[in-house]
């Protein structure tokens, strides 16, 4: 099937790669003709596994092209998706205006029958605005203009997986026909046993935010119920392990740390409460949420300055930069946000992250960069571990003392084992578990 994909950043780009993995004919359009040179040449513009791979197969075999011109993206193409970004305006409402220009720049070049899916994350009646401006630019029948939701449920570092391997395909609809072609597209998928679910558009557009949000509500309990461990004795993480092993509950999104950041999560829960809101509901729930998230990183803040006093003239490491592993994106990562109040309160900040250090430099200058993690810790008067890498988790704690200034570890991310904290001698802050003071 010929397939128009409007926006080649995360989502975008995945969404043509993997089209053109199952077979389709994917053109793929974004009015960045930089970007556009770029990945004609093979090259992605963003880390993601998997992706640069797929990348050169897919442009190799010819079934995927990019293109800086709109209308060469949907020409002939009966299903043209919307890709484009939403990022929060300053009052948290969605800001759809790339979305409307994505419109406005296809609506005249369209095929005379065409699926427009709108896969950006977008509040609720977005469709419904979608069609509105795609009929201005070119007023067509039912027949042949729809417009369907079809949210992505992608995440960073596993977004190649989940779109080849995904648990559910949801698209919300009108027409009986739009709903056909659908099911063409994901074909090769459902073949394969992954279910499709079919329901109105309404529907859909608020099942994306109802997911990001009740994500979000699970690692915000688990953070809450870590200030209680705190002060109960208790281990949050047995506490996660004893209730998740529930199958109502599950473990999964239970590890209390430093909160979520990333695209998604801090977004769409302030998108959501604030379309809740113009709808008429106050949802406080993702309010709290919200809150929650926040005083995570102040709890691990807490921490620092009850084993340092005073953080003028001290070095902090900051171990992991990236909002989560696998990713060199540091959007609404924590760890940028502790390192902006460590500089703030007079404290040296260094960091490493394999991945995303140079992004964390660009967001955060003051802070200095480590090739390694044991570099970074070199001469520090204490260690936050901010995200969960591998080669983070997997340091020698003896070699980590030694390098250090003082042994002081807050483990933002309950990464290390406290026993062997303990036989190094650290002093040592985990996360909603007891410390070693
Ligand atoms: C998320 C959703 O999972 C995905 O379905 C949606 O399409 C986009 O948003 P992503 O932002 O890539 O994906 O990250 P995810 O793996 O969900 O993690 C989000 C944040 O929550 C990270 O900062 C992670 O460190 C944090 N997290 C996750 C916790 O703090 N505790 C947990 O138990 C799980």
């Amino acid at each position: 099937m010929r397939i128009g994909v409007i926006g080649t950043g995360h989502v975008g780009l995945i969404t043509c790669v993997s089209l053109a993995a199952i077979g389709h004919e994917v053109v793929g359009g974004d009015n960045d003709p930089e970007k556009i040179a770029l990945l004609e040449r093979g090259v992605a513009p963003f880390y993601e596994p998997e992706l640069q791979p797929m990348l050169e197969q897919q442009l190799k075999e010819g079934r995927l092209t990019f293109t800086a011109s709109p209308a060469e993206a949907v020409k002939d193409a009966p299903v043209v998706f919307i890709c484009v970004g939403t990022p929060p305006r300053v009052t948290g409402d969605a800001n759809l205006v790339a979305v409307e220009q994505a419109a406005r720049s296809v609506a005249s070049h369209i095929a005379d029958r065409a699926v427009v899916v709108e896969k950006s994350t977008v509040p609720s009646g977005t469709a419904q605005r979608l069609k509105r401006t795609l009929q201005r630019g070119r007023p067509q029948p039912e027949e042949h203009l729809q417009v369907v939701s079809n949210p992505e449920f992608l995440r960073e570092g596993k977004a190649v997986h989940d779109s080849m391997h995904p648990e559910r395909i949801l698209v919300g609809g009108e027409a009986e026909w739009a709903f056909e072609a659908m099911r063409e597209v994901y074909k090769p998928l459902t073949d394969q046993g992954y279910p499709l679910i079919e329901t109105s558009i309404p529907t859909a557009e608020l099942s994306k935010h109802a997911s990001n949000a009740f994500l979000a509500m699970k690692i915000s309990f688990a953070n809450a119920l870590a200030r209680v461990c705190e002060k109960a004795g208790a281990d949050v993480v047995e506490v996660a392990d004893a209730i998740g092993a529930d199958a109502r509950i599950g473990r999964a999104f239970l590890n209390a740390g430093m909160g979520y950041g990333g695209s998604c999560f801090p977004k769409d829960v302030q998108a959501f409460e604030h379309l809740s809101r113009r709808l008429g509901y106050d949802f406080r729930l993702l309010q709290e949420v919200a809150r929650i998230n926040a005083e995570a990183i102040d709890s691990t803040l807490e921490k620092v300055r009850d084993a340092l006093w005073n953080l003028e003239g001290k070095t902090v490491a900051l171990l992991g930069l990236a909002f989560k592993p696998g990713t060199d994106d540091v959007r609404e990562a924590p760890a940028l946000t502790l390192g902006a109040k460590l500089l703030a309160e007079g404290a040296t900040v260094t960091g490493y992250d394999p991945l995303a250090a140079a992004n964390a430099k660009d967001v955060l200058p003051e802070l200095h960069i480590a090739p390694d993690p044991l570099s970074a810790a070199a001469g520090a008067d204490c260690v936050v571990i901010c995200t969960e890498w591998p080669e983070i988790r997997d340091l020698d704690a003896g070699e980590l003392k030694e390098v250090m200034a003082y042994p002081v570890v807050v483990d933002g991310r309950n990464a290390f084992d406290s026993g062997t904290m303990a036989d190094h001698g650290f002093l040592y802050y985990p996360t909603g578990r007891p410390p070693l003071l």
